[in-house]
């Protein structure tokens, strides 16, 4: 008995050492603002630059907001890549690689669009009346950052120019964190060093229907068969330890990455906050369209990016939009906030944690240990009858 409990007790102390985060870093990165930019002021112009050197790869980020539309890209290459940008003024004109990189895949916020939901679903649907505004017109401002050698983050806003509303906010952060670990905040994604957190809230925004919600427009583009989809993938997960109430799990595959393994992803919980105070009483749900094939923005870093290279590259869009039925809409809180991660490799699962592995033992192991003293208890008292009834005979 005893034995056994101890080595029950080992393996899940090893499982918990398992799934704990390392503290070591996987990538050692380099971070830097507007890299090679002599006009840019550091908080009009936004474009981080981050190397990533693995043990046998590289992998590059590129944060980019100095054309309007708020873009992340990664490219993995040789130990031997590096990048170079040059610059005019404070916009980039080229991005000159030492060696081509092997894999890309970007993705782009180019536009919000307002619709009138008016069967009250949370999806948006091309029949509803809807506006759309385009970010082009926003002008990006830095507010916070950190770029150090174990972490690179930005939190960048833009104004939201309307008649009568100056308050108006689309809020990103872009955070990287090279190691495997849960979020600090709702909804606890994980991130690796192979991913970057990136949250986005709509703060204030003005409605113009009755039933107003708003979504965002992504473009997705990656180095894959112009003619090949990605691919939507929703994962059930056991455990709802992380994110209370929420047991799924959404990827966007690149090609690449549904077929052999390795690619680009979007990763992230169907969920979206109303309120800066993240919890189960403010979150709502994220829902995601389907893609359709698109062209790249134009005059975008994505355009710039992939010059010598459109035709042979695979862009499709998707819309993501907040709400569920019977909410009160957009107007209840003028506030959504929704969290996802993209990433290169392939995307993080859940471990058990030590709380759920101890649950689950707790929860196996009571009427293990019930069943067995039962077991025991009828042999004993069998034990005492037989060697009663023996003496009683002995006596006789
Ligand atoms: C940007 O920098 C200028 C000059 O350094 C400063 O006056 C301004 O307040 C800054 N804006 C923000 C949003 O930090
Ligand atoms: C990197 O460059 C060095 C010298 O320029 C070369 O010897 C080496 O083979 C290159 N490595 C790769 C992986 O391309
Ligand atoms: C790219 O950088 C190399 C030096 O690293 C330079 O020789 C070359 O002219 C640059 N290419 C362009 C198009 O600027
Ligand atoms: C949004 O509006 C509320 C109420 O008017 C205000 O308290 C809050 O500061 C505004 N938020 C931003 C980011 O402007
Ligand atoms: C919006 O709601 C108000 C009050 O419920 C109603 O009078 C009005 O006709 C609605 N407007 C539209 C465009 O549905
Ligand atoms: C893709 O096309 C379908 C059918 O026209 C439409 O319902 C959907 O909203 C479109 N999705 C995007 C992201 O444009
Ligand atoms: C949201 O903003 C509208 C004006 O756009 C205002 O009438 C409404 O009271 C606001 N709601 C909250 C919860 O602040
Ligand atoms: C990151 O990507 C590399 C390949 O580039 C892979 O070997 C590694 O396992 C990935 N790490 C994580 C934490 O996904």
């Amino acid at each position: 008995m005893f034995p056994s409990l101890i080595r029950v007790i080992s393996a899940m102390l090893f499982i918990s050492v398992l799934f704990s985060p390392t503290n070591g870093l996987d990538r050692k990165i380099s971070a830097h603002l507007n890299p090679g930019c002599q006009g840019c002021s550091s908080n009009t112009t936004t474009l981080v630059y981050i190397r990533g050197e693995g043990k046998s790869d590289v992998l590059h980020q590129i944060w980019d907001f100095t054309k309007h539309l708020p873009t992340v890209l990664l490219s993995v290459g040789s130990l031997n890549t590096s990048l170079n940008i040059q610059w005019i003024e404070n916009k980039p004109i080229y991005f000159n690689w030492t060696e081509k990189p092997w894999y890309t895949f970007a993705a782009t916020i180019d536009k919000l669009y307002e619709y009138d939901d008016i069967h009250d679903t949370g999806y948006i649907n091309p029949q509803y009346p809807q506006m759309e505004y385009s970010l082009k017109r926003i002008s990006w401002e830095l507010q916070e950052s950190i770029l150090t050698n174990s972490e690179a983050m930005v939190h960048v806003t833009g104004k939201i120019h309307n008649r009568n509303n100056n308050d108006a906010v689309i809020s990103i952060k872009l955070d990287l964190l090279p190691f495997k670990d849960y979020a600090v905040e709702l909804p606890h994604l994980i991130h690796t060093a192979n991913s970057t957190l990136i949250d986005v809230s709509l703060v204030n925004l003005t409605t113009s229907f009755n039933a107003s919600r708003y979504a965002l427009h992504f473009v997705l583009a990656s180095t894959d068969n112009p003619t090949d989809t990605m691919h939507y993938i929703m994962r059930k997960s056991l455990d709802d330890e992380h994110t209370p109430g929420v047991f799924e799990i959404i990827e966007i595959k690149t090609p690449s990455l549904y077929d052999s393994k390795e690619g680009g992803y979007l990763q992230f919980r169907p969920v979206s906050y109303t309120s800066p105070k993240r919890n189960v009483a403010s979150s709502t749900i994220a829902h995601v369209s389907q893609f359709n094939r698109t062209m790249m923005p134009r005059d975008s870093t994505l355009s710039l990016f992939f010059k010598e290279s459109q035709q042979m590259i695979l862009v499709q869009d998707m819309f993501v939009s907040f709400g569920e039925s019977g909410d009160g809409y957009y107007k209840q809180h003028n506030y959504t906030a929704w969290a996802y991660t993209m990433g290169y490799g392939t995307p993080p699962e859940d471990g058990f944690s030590f709380f759920v592995i101890l649950i689950i033992s707790i929860g196996l192991g009571v009427p293990i240990v019930l069943a067995l003293s039962g077991v025991a208890f009828v042999l004993f008292r069998r034990y005492r009858q037989t060697n009663t009834r023996t003496r009683f005979t002995n006596e006789d």
